[in-house]
């Protein structure tokens, strides 16, 4: 099976590598963990999701693209030029609310148990303030990380904290995990209490 010929990538994409030219924005996300959002989105009708690093809005059209039209998305990054072009091309779909904010400065404003998934793709949530990130999952929600595979833009140490963050998940006693090696490297924690 070769998985890319069935996965239609959404319309918006084309817009946002066109304006993403030129601001040296090498972290997007790739297609078949977009899909993977977008079909993990579409279980969940009159969903809240929430992503954690929307950079140039690559990973926010796949998610928009599988959400029915009474779910919302909040979607988190610090970066002014990379959300602009987020902003730019998807920020006409009501369903979304763009937030230039820290990630977790976010989610320490948050309730537990009210995003139906959380797609944590910065530091914030992942690598820090982990719990933070989990407690706002609601139970049978979805908690999703990605790049646990080597990634060419690594930074110095960083391959020591995979193997911590996914020890961590896989002894939560509330979240059951599924390790994927496929594509970049995918985890997804579902709550179950
Ligand atoms: C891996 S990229 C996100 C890629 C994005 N999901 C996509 O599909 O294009 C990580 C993003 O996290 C953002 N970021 C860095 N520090 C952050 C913070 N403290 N809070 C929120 N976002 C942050 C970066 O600006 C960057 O856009």
């Amino acid at each position: 099976m070769d998985d890319l010929s069935y996965i239609s990538e959404p319309t918006q994409i084309a817009g946002i590598a066109e304006m993403s030219k030129g601001l040296n924005f090498g972290m997007p996300s790739e297609a078949l963990l977009g899909c993977l959002l977008k079909t993990l989105v579409a279980s969940k009708p009159e969903g809240r999701f929430l992503e954690l690093g929307t950079g140039t809005g690559i990973a926010t059209a796949w998610l928009l693209s599988g959400m029915d039209a009474a779910s919302s998305l909040v979607s988190v990054d610090t970066d002014l030029n990379f959300q602009a072009v987020a902003k730019a091309v998807l920020g006409s779909d009501k369903r979304v609310t763009f937030r230039l904010e820290d990630g977790l400065t976010f989610l320490l404003s948050q309730k537990a148990h009210t995003f139906d998934m959380v797609f944590a793709d910065a530091m914030p949530g992942k690598y820090e303030g982990l719990n933070d990130a989990l407690k706002v999952v609601k139970v049978g929600g979805f908690y999703v990380i990605d790049d646990m595979l080597p990634q060419p833009n690594w930074p110095e140490g960083h391959a020591a904290r995979i193997p911590v963050l996914l020890e961590r998940l896989s002894k939560h006693p509330d979240f059951t995990l599924l390790p994927l090696v496929w594509s970049s490297g995918v985890a997804i924690a579902v709550r179950q209490r």
